[in-house]
C-alpha cells in the first residue's frame, strides 16, 4: 500500500477531505471543508471534490476515497435517503472522474467508519463480528467479521415499529423532535436490542457527532453486547475512504 492517500467524506451540510497517513490514519496537514452545494445534484458535489482536491494539492499518484452517504454498488448509487434524489442510478466513479480527471474509489460512509474504527480506532484488534453505526441526520452501518466487511449492510433502515429505524432513532430525530437524553434512549434500547437479535455480534462500536456525548445515553442501555463509543469521532469516515482507496489500489496492481 502507498503510505500516505486521500479521502472525501460527503455529508448532508458538509463536504470534507484531506491526506491521511495510513500508518496511524491521521491527517497529514489540514482538513479542508466547502458546505454541501444546494441542491447537492452530483454535477455540483463532483465540483467541489474538484476544488478540495486542488486546494490539498493532491498528486495523481495519490489514491483518493470517497464515502457516500448511501449505498454503492459497484460504483452506482441505488438509492439515497438523505442528499439530492437525482443520484439515485448515478455512477459515482463516472461523475466524479469527469468532474475531477481522477478515477477515485467510492464506498459507503458508514462502511469507511467501520473500516477506520477497525484500522485505527475503537475496534482495532479486535476478532468476530463488530457493527459499527453512526447515529447522525440518518443510521449508517458497517458489519465487520474478524476484519473483513460486508458492505452496504443498511441497517438504519431496519423496519422497528412500522417506522423506517433512522426516522425514530437517528441522531438528527432527536434534534428535530427536541427528545430529551432518556427519551431517545428508549429509541436506541428498541433498535440495538433488535439489531443484537438478528446479528448476536460481540462489540458495537457507535460513532457520529453525537458519540461524543456517550456518557448520556450509553449508560442507559441494557444489552447483552459491549458497546464503546468511536474513536475517531469526526475523521473516521475520511481516514477510512483513505484507506480503503489505497487498499483497492494496491489490489488492482497486484
Ligand atoms: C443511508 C446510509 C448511510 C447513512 C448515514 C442512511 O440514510 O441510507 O447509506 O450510511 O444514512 O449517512
Amino acid at each position: 500500500m502507498t503510505e500516505v492517500a486521500c479521502g472525501i467524506d460527503i455529508g448532508g451540510s458538509g463536504i470534507k477531505a484531506a491526506v491521511v497517513d495510513l500508518s496511524t490514519g491521521e491527517f497529514v496537514g489540514e482538513r479542508v471543508r466547502i458546505p454541501t452545494p444546494q441542491p447537492a445534484t452530483p454535477a455540483a458535489v463532483a465540483d467541489v471534490c474538484a476544488q478540495l482536491l486542488e486546494q490539498l494539492g493532491v498528486g495523481e499518484d495519490i489514491p483518493v476515497g470517497v464515502a457516500f452517504p448511501s449505498p454503492v454498488l459497484h460504483g452506482v448509487i441505488p438509492f439515497i435517503a438523505n442528499l439530492d434524489p437525482s443520484w439515485a442510478g448515478t455512477n459515482i466513479i463516472d461523475v466524479m472522474k469527469e468532474h475531477t480527471g481522477r478515477t477515485m474509489v467510492p464506498l459507503n460512509d458508514a462502511d469507511a467508519a467501520g473500516l477506520a474504527e477497525i484500522a485505527y480506532g475503537a475496534a482495532k484488534g479486535v476478532g468476530g463480528i463488530v457493527i459499527v453505526t453512526t447515529l447522525g441526520t440518518g443510521i449508517g452501518s458497517a458489519i465487520v467479521n474478524d476484519g473483513v466487511l460486508l458492505p452496504n449492510t443498511e441497517l438504519g433502515h431496519l423496519e422497528l415499529d412500522g417506522y423506517d429505524a433512522e426516522t425514530r432513532a437517528s441522531s438528527g430525530q432527536k434534534t428535530k423532535q427536541d427528545l430529551s437524553w432518556k427519551k431517545w434512549a428508549k429509541r436506541l434500547q428498541r433498535y440495538y436490542s433488535h439489531v443484537e437479535m438478528l446479528f448476536s455480534p460481540d462489540l458495537f462500536v457507535v460513532g457520529g457527532g453525537v458519540s461524543k456525548n456517550h456518557e448520556k445515553f450509553m449508560p442507559l442501555l441494557d444489552l447483552k453486547t459491549p458497546m464503546v463509543p468511536a474513536q475517531l469521532f469526526n475523521t473516521a469516515g475520511i481516514a477510512g475512504a483513505a484507506w480503503y482507496a489505497a487498499q483497492q489500489t494496491a489490489k488492482a496492481r497486484e
